[in-house]
């Protein structure tokens, strides 16, 4: 009776809990929260020092006894303690300014496509640990391609490429399910460390990973710029031992990522040689979409497009995609029962506390 009074999703949140950053969506607020998924820990006693965008700026920079961890690899929970030690930071966060007498939220959770029944499970346990009622899981893509609005629900093929920090999923979605799809771990993670790679073999440079991603960031592309860009690029020499900046272009830093381009390429590719033909043929006519933080690597749409032959189009914030896409399940529970991912805990509903 009260449930129905307060509506049955009344004060709950979707989360886009990601290798490189977490989002919590609000339903009735929207966004609340955009932190890097970063965790500043005292190893010595354990306790939490920094959570999100304070943690991520201490990296490189701590005593012995303070470690930055990113609890997350790979789209998946690496370290499970502080992940939901993460969780818990942001879900009170979210709730400080509700009364004591609120009920625990119903969360919706976006997860990787190649998720085991064991990963499942630690982010079901870490979400209801952390405090929420009742937990949904959901396909990253799926909630990508919703949160992107691509008519998910309907007979026509829609493609989405949500290239993260950990993995880039690809997936065709037709009739509210997956038809095809390929997750792979070259990602915006891999793209930095191409490029850290690169400053090491090519300049003898040992890079920051920050340094790294700014300069990916800045000048990092897939396929030929309008305009040349250069860069200082500042790391330590690794023969002196000194510091060293040299400066670097955008056609160097394109041949750091290109392997990784690459690859990005070809598994969008064989996905394609996997779709039946009438699928196909949608995305030919609709074209395909890019969300995640990767999608905004200069020129990849265009690198996508002349490799397949089909038109790209980056959607409206490709970072808030899958938060916002979790956001409206909260408003269309229905939808939400069909698609969510079935429970690790119990198949036969969500995962509740
Ligand atoms: N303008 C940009 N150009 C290139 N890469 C970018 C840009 N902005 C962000 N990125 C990269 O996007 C990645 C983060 O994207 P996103 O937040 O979508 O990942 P995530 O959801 O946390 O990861 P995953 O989905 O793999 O768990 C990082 O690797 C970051 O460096
Ligand atoms: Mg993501």
């Amino acid at each position: 009776m009260i449930k129905r009074f307060f509506g049955a999703f009344s004060r709950d949140i979707g989360i886009d809990l990601g290798t490189a950053n977490t989002l919590v969506f609000v339903k009735d607020k929207g966004l609340v929260i955009n932190e890097p998924s970063v965790v500043a820990v005292n190893s010595r006693t354990g306790q939490i020092l920094a959570v999100g965008r304070e943690a991520k700026e201490m990296a490189g920079k701590t005593p012995a006894h303070i470690a930055v961890v990113r609890p997350l690899l790979k789209g998946v929970i690496s370290d499970f303690e502080v992940t939901e030690k993460m969780l818990k930071y942001f879900i009170q966060k979210v709730h400080a300014d509700r009364s004591m007498l609120a009920p625990a939220p119903r969360v919706v959770v976006g997860v990787p496509l190649e998720i085991t029944e064991v990963e499942r499970k630690a982010v079901e346990d870490a979400v209801l640990s952390a405090g929420a009622r009742e937990v949904y899981l959901i396909e990253e893509p799926m909630a990508a391609a919703i949160g992107a609005r691509l008519p998910i629900e309907d007979a026509i093929g829609n493609m989405i490429i949500d290239i993260g920090g950990g993995t880039t999923e690809i997936a065709v979605i037709s009739l509210g399910g997956v038809v095809t799809w390929k997750s792979i771990h070259v990602a915006g993670d891999e793209l930095t460390r191409n490029i850290v790679q690169y400053a090491r073999d090519v300049f003898s440079i040992l890079l920051g990973e920050r340094n790294a991603e700014q300069v990916k960031i800045r000048i990092g592309s897939a396929s030929e710029l309008d305009e040349p860009l250069e860069m200082a690029l500042r790391g330590r020499d690794l023969i002196s031992g000194l510091p060293k900046e040299i400066i670097v272009t955008d056609s160097q830093i394109r041949e750091a990522l290109a392997r990784s381009v690459k690859t990005i390429i070809e598994n969008v590719k064989a996905t394609l040689e996997n779709t039946p033909p009438e699928l196909v043929a949608d995305i030919y006519e609709r074209g395909i979409v890019l969300t995640g933080g990767g999608a905004l690597l200069k020129g990849l749409d265009k690198a996508i497009s002349r490799a397949a032959q089909i038109p790209v189009r980056i959607a409206d914030d490709p970072l808030t995609c899958v938060v916002r896409g979790t956001g409206v399940m909260l408003e269309n529970p229905a939808l939400l029962k069909i698609i969510a991912v079935p429970s690790a805990r119990d198949d036969r509903g969500p995962a509740t506390a």
